[in-house]
């Protein structure tokens, strides 16, 4: 599995599996199983997603050891400020039953994030997180905070696929040397990207489907990926694009099909607040 290294010195898988909509209960245990055993190191998901103990379970249960398996979570809205920070992450260390987490990230950016970011400092320093980082930070979200961050993110896990290819985000990214890590980098799905002139006929040449099309692109680009999948071929294939390569002038293809707009906005008016109402984790 190919790595890339962060600014703290930690290495991350650059294939993850997300998580996001998959139940508790059993169908995250089923495909974190599935992940694991298809060659995933790299598990993606939140406190939000309301499934952390169906992954620390699968992960335990995996026979893989604990070192080997690179674990993200994410702390929402309502534990942010200092001392609710600290709270939610060892709210998240206990239902994922893991001694640390390998990855945290600050998951909406509003409200108090500078108090949580302390509290996620401390718990880095404690060893409880190893490495630490934002989310859903547009170029001018980010400058608002990072510059006031003691600790530079080690990444930001935005909407990313080349659709939405994030350039003057990146541009701004790499100053810090804060790695992008994609969200929706299959468009969640969307059938205008998968389906798209581009995507398909690189797909035929290279007898892969779409989504490995745009993972591949992406993982070439130097990004994170997160795809989702509860479909077993899928989450098999989705992992199998390393053994192709797109050309320059395939790259250049994909490069033009940005559009520089992204689905979520999280600058948009209601967002916060549409997004504080939206989810309440019970302890
Ligand atoms: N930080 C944030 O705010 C945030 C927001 C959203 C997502 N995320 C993270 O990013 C991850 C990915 O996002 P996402 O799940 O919304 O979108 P995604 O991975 O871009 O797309 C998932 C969708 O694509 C389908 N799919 C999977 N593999 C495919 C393939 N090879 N060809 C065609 N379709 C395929 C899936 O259906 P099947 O399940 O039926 O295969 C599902 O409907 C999440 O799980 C989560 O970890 C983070």
């Amino acid at each position: 599995m190919e790595t890339i290294l962060l600014n703290d010195g930690n290495q991350i898988p650059s294939v993850g599996f997300g998580v996001f909509m998959i139940e508790n209960n059993g169908p995250t245990y089923d495909a974190v199983l599935a992940a694991l055993k298809a060659g995933y190191r790299h598990i993606d998901t939140a406190a939000a997603y309301f499934n952390e103990e169906d992954v620390g379970k699968a992960i335990r249960d995996s026979g893989i050891a604990r070192e080997e398996i690179f674990v993200t979570s994410k702390l929402w809205l309502q534990d942010y400020g200092y001392e609710q920070a600290k709270k939610g992450i060892a709210r998240s260390l206990r239902k994922l039953g893991l001694d640390y987490i390998d990855l945290y990230l600050i998951h909406q950016p509003y409200g108090d994030v500078l108090g949580a970011w302390k509290a996620m400092e401390e718990a880095q320093a404690d060893g409880k997180l190893k490495s630490i980082g934002v989310s859903n930070m547009t170029p001018n979200i980010y400058k608002q905070f990072v510059s006031k961050m003691a600790t530079k993110p080690a990444v930001n896990q935005v909407e990313c696929n080349p659709f939405c290819q994030q350039r003057e985000l990146r541009e701004l990214m790499a100053k810090d040397n804060v790695k992008l890590e994609c969200y929706y980098p299959l468009g969640h799905g969307d059938s205008k990207l998968l389906g798209n002139e581009v995507v398909q006929r690189l797909a035929k040449k290279y007898q892969k489907n779409a989504g490995q099309v745009l993972l591949r692109f992406e993982t070439q680009d130097g990004l994170i990926v997160l795809p989702k999948s509860s479909n077993i071929q899928r989450i098999i294939g989705n992992i199998d694009i390393f053994d192709f390569q797109l050309t320059d002038e395939e790259m250049n293809e994909m490069y033009a099909l940005d559009t520089g707009k992204t689905s979520h906005d999280p600058e948009a008016p209601g967002v916060e607040e549409m997004l504080r109402k939206a989810f309440i984790i019970e302890d």
